[in-house]
């Protein structure tokens, strides 16, 4: 959703800004804009409607904007159509405030009435107009200066936002406020720089501060300062980032997505290798370093899994291998539906709250909810110091670094592996798996890096299966067990990549409704990895083909007898029934990925979606 940059230092800013901007698209926007101003010039505002592009050709690249602090902001329409009137940044009504927003001010309505009832007009629906008037209000009113404005404003509006605001009065100066929406400051050599994410800012440095919750920070040129709501200085330590800037650049890949794929096996190992003691595959997994050595794990008497979209499908394979390596009861729910339920949940319950962005609003909400609720948390996140990292009791960082592609693959990946060791290290801790057996699996888990690497080999054929049915509108995924999750997944990346409608079905579920959909042609892939499942979905394949359906089977090497059933069949290496999902995702997410190459669609930006969902 939105992204923020912003930029103080000797450079002119606006090319910065767009730079910044560019690498922030894969958040999903549907406008832009930039404030630049020139010493103590007054800010010029430039926005508009679509790509970045459209903003680049406007500014000449940001050349003709002169001025060396500025803002800059990709928006996702939430309140208001795109257009260039509601695109950021929004200016006070006497332009003495400019600001770029992220999230969403839930009582702007009531505010912008009290505000007309002060004089106030707008030119825009947006409710960030509202928010930069707010501010302007109680500067004026109060006649006090940026921070108190701000404490003031943000004590008065509810909701969630992330805001970099320049004020006229304070050339200079960038001031910011975070509440739930992420905000990052960044700190170079003489010079700063704020953003949404650290792949913005992340070729200009790698030193940066996390704001806090209910935080504002005044930024200049040589540094900056954080405050609370009561105007008092926090401090804050500097966070140096790992990655490199060449982690969040596409290199020899057409697309991120495709770049991502291929990084599933780092991402596994790295994640892997992070939980082993020492490194080292003999010496076993041991989460101590997180504050769950096997005597704590062992007081827990139930998991709630709680996540959206594909960490959710993470949350349900963590349920089918917990409950079966720790024998221990086991909930899923999607995080939008648990904050809204009054679910009963025992004391003594593990809350793992999955998420690549650490941003994802309701996960957050979720988190909070549980904590509410007194149970212990754990955080299995992507991007440190997000707010879900940073709220959890615990955390199981996945190393897949920065993923930029709107569909998670190397992401999802790593939290499948989190949820993997975390079930071996509470088998083992419960009594339920023996020393050797928790051992046996870890070997396993070992292997999983190389299998991921044979499965990408057959690309090409899959590419030429995908091809040949990208002009198709429906598709349905088929499977049991753990399998069944994997057509979840995969049907899910079909949809939000290739714009092809898909369904995920139990196979056993066929025959009670939806087989009556299945007609000569309809692409039905059927995936069969379990092998004690694979004479059950085995009949349900032949039901489908036998009316018409055209059968693509994805299997492990050995079972070649679906050969004789199916029409295509994709095989992946044998593995632990418990990871098998971590090699039958692969030729799933390459289906994906060339339905949407052959379609010609922008793979890496979807329509309509949004990287890190921060808002309900
Ligand atoms: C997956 O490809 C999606 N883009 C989406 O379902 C995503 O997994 C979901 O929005 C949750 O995001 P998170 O992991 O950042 O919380």
């Amino acid at each position: 959703m939105c992204g923020i940059v912003g930029y103080l230092g000797p450079k002119q800013a606006a090319p910065i800004l767009l730079d910044g901007l560019r690498r922030l698209e894969y958040r999903g926007y549907d406008s832009a804009g930039l404030a630049v101003r020139d010493g103590a010039g007054d800010p010029v505002v430039v926005r508009a409607k679509g790509r970045l592009r459209i903003l680049a050709e406007k500014t000449n690249g940001g050349d003709a904007l002169p001025g060396n602090i500025g803002i800059g902001h990709t928006r996702w329409a939430t309140h208001g159509e795109p257009s260039e009137a509601n695109a950021h940044p929004h200016i006070s009504l006497d332009a003495s405030v400019v600001g770029v927003h992220n999230g969403i001010i839930e009582n702007y309505q009531e505010l912008r009435e009290k505000l007309i009832n002060n004089g106030y007009t707008y030119y825009s629906q947006t409710d960030t107009e509202v928010a930069v008037n707010l501010v302007d209000y109680y500067l004026k009113k109060y006649k006090v200066g940026p921070i108190d404005a701000l404490a003031k404003t943000m004590v008065r509006v509810r909701g969630t936002y992330a805001l970099a605001v320049m004020f006229r009065d304070f050339p200079g100066e960038i001031y910011a406020a975070r509440k739930d929406s992420p905000l990052i400051i960044g700190q170079g050599e003489n010079e700063m720089f704020l953003a949404s994410d650290v792949p913005a800012i992340l070729d200009r440095t790698r030193d940066v501060y996390y704001m806090g919750n209910l935080e504002m920070a005044r930024v200049r040129q040589d540094g900056v300062t954080f405050f609370d709501l009561n105007g008092d200085a926090v401090p804050k330590p500097l966070t140096h980032i790992e990655w490199d800037a060449a982690a969040a650049e596409k290199g020899e890949f057409e697309h991120f997505m495709m770049k991502e794929i291929h990084e599933q096996p780092r991402a596994v190992s790295d994640t892997l290798h992070s939980f082993l003691r020492g490194g080292q595959e003999e010496a076993g997994i041991d989460l101590s370093d997180i504050g769950l050595p096997d005597e704590r794990l062992k007081e827990f008497d139930s998991v709630l899994f709680v996540a959206c979209g594909s960490a959710y499908h993470v949350g349900m394979i963590g349920q089918y291998v917990l409950e079966d390596l720790a024998g221990i009861p086991v909930r899923v729910e999607l995080a939008s539906e648990f904050r809204y339920r009054n679910l009963p949940v025992l004391p003594k319950t593990l809350c793992v709250v999955i998420s690549q962005s650490g941003e994802t609003a309701d996960s957050l909400a979720a988190l909070r909810e549980a904590k509410a609720r007194g149970l212990t948390t754990l955080g299995i996140v992507n991007v440190i110091g997000s707010s879900i990292a940073r709220e959890s009791d615990h955390v199981m960082h996945t190393l897949a670094g920065p993923e930029i592609a709107v569909a998670t693959t190397k992401a999802f990946s790593a939290q499948l592996i989190a949820c993997y060791i975390l079930s071996i290290a509470m088998g083992r801790a419960r009594g339920n798996l023996t020393d050797g057996a928790a051992s046996q699996l870890t070997k396993e888990l070992c292997a999983l890096p190389g299998k991921i690497e044979r499965s990408l080999e057959d690309k090409e054929r899959i590419q030429w299966f995908a091809t040949k049915f990208s002009g198709h509108r429906d598709a349905f995924f088929i499977g049991r067990g753990l399998d069944y999750v994997a057509c979840m997944e995969g049907s899910l990346k079909m949809k939000e990549i290739s714009y092809v409608h898909s369904e995920a079905y139990a196979a056993g579920e066929l025959k009670h409704g939806t087989i009556s959909l299945i007609e000569e042609g309809t692409l039905v892939v059927c995936v069969m990895t379990q092998s004690e499942l694979f004479p059950k979905t085995l009949s349900n394949a032949m039901e489908v083909q036998s009316r018409g359906g055209y059968l693509m089977g994805l299997t492990s090497y050995g079972n070649y007898s679906l050969e004789d059933t199916a029409d295509f069949v994709v095989y992946t290496p044998k593995t632990d029934p418990h990871f098998t999902v971590s090699l039958s995702i692969i030729p799933l997410q390459l289906m994906a990925y060339y339905v949407a190459v052959a379609k010609g669609v922008d793979i890496d930006k979807p329509r309509n979606l949004a990287k890190s969902v921060t808002v309900e």
